[in-house]
């Protein structure tokens, strides 16, 4: 299934100019004969499997509850005012993943995942802020939608897992059929409430948070041993009248400098935020070789095969980094050039799986073969059909 934004409805050239991290917006059959990537049934079916994060949030006469999946029993939650939302169904659920290609006129590292819910009637978590943008698209059934203005709103907590906000007024109060898509930006206060049974699909963005860049500075350098540079006494600190328990004036300037030119290295931070961005959070599910492949043997263990997989989950960009283009994988840096770049684009463009005819001619040089082997040996990308035999 591919999914393909209405033009008439949605052009993402003014969406990026006028509302993109600005206004809240309603996007009326945003997709053209929208069909759902997945149902309810199967919703609650991946919220069954290992490693998923789900969780059903009710409210019956005004009790809200949080239950964390895996839920293995729907026979006691009662008909309606519940939802069941499913974390990253594009990596649990592959038919889920191309409802996120219409979105990559943002770039890719920026997409984090395509959160899905089951809402019955009268279902919703409340009215509450998020830290990110999203577009939350209906799928099946009806939901009303009421959205606010980003202002300092009290918060109340119903549930010590449940952040939600008090009093914010509506500005939007509309109701999404199935192909309508509404996008929020982030800390705008919003509430959706489900008319009928329906299924929602919010693409989630990803943006990292000066703390968090900060840490995988520091992760790096602990790594790597670099911005080694200890603490040094500065000449006037020791002529200074402060009692010893005091911390002066020079020593806190000194400690501020010390810090301030641990970010002086572009080269370092252009490094840190490349391997911070093609990382998934979710660490990907990689899948090894049985035996480690060799060079010579690449084309023969493609050739066995009848195609080959992209680990779930698995991030892959391309950056510059002292002024070479490199391809990045889950925070591996590998050299790219002309040879190899062609097969490492068509795999950036291939979320599941590649066939072997397909890949062969792009493997026809030893820099791309070098790089295919890199990415089958740690797992990247695997063979999983049984080999052909014949
Ligand atoms: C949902 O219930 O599908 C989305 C919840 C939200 O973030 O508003
Ligand atoms: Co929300």
């Amino acid at each position: 299934m591919t999914y393909q934004l209405n033009p008439a409805a949605f052009d993402p050239a003014l969406f990026l100019a006028n509302d993109w991290q600005q206004q809240p917006r309603v996007f009326r059959q945003a997709f053209v004969d929208f069909v759902d990537p997945i149902d309810g049934n199967e919703l609650a079916g991946v919220a069954l499997e290992p490693g998923v994060d789900s969780r059903l949030i009710s409210c019956a006469e005004g009790q809200w509850d949080l239950r964390h999946g895996p839920i293995e029993d729907f026979s006691d939650v009662p008909d309606d005012h519940w939802s069941l939302l499913v974390q990253a169904v594009n990596e649990h659920f592959p038919p889920a993943q191309a409802l996120l290609d219409p979105f990559r006129f943002i770039a890719d590292w920026r997409i984090d995942d395509l959160m899905v819910s089951y809402s019955t009637p009268g279902g919703g978590v409340g009215p509450h802020l998020d830290q990110y943008d999203v577009f939350i698209i209906q799928g099946e059934g009806r939901r009303r939608w009421q959205i606010g203005a980003r202002g300092d709103y009290a918060s109340v907590t119903p549930h010590p897992e449940l952040k939600q906000i008090e009093g914010f007024e509506a500005l939007i109060d509309v109701v999404l059929e199935p192909g309508d898509m509404i996008y929020i930006p982030a800390g705008v206060p919003h509430a959706g409430e489900s008319l009928t049974e329906c299924m929602n699909y919010s693409v989630g963005f990803r943006a990292p948070s000066q703390a968090e860049l900060i840490s995988a500075l520091a992760d790096y350098a602990l790594d790597k041993d670099a911005l080694t540079t200890r603490y040094r006494d500065p000449t006037d600190a020791r002529t200074t009248n402060s009692p010893s328990w005091h911390i002066d004036a020079a020593s806190r300037a000194h400690f501020r400098k010390l810090i301030r030119d641990s970010l002086a290295d572009d080269a370092l931070l252009d490094k840190v935020v490349a391997q911070l961005l093609s990382q998934n959070p979710r660490p990907p599910l990689l899948v090894w070789p049985q035996e480690e492949l060799t060079g010579s043997g690449v084309l023969r263990y493609i050739e066995r095969y009848g195609s080959i997989q992209r680990a779930v989950g698995l991030r892959m960009l391309t950056s510059e980094l002292n002024h070479e283009l490199v391809g990045l994988v889950q925070g591996q840096v590998l050299a790219l050039d002309e040879q190899s770049l062609p097969l490492f684009e068509r795999l950036i463009d291939t979320p599941l799986e590649i066939s072997s005819a397909e890949l062969k001619p792009l493997l026809k040089t030893e820099s791309a073969r070098q790089l295919m082997l890199t990415l089958l040996n740690e797992g990247y990308w695997f063979a999983a059909e049984a080999p052909d035999e014949s």
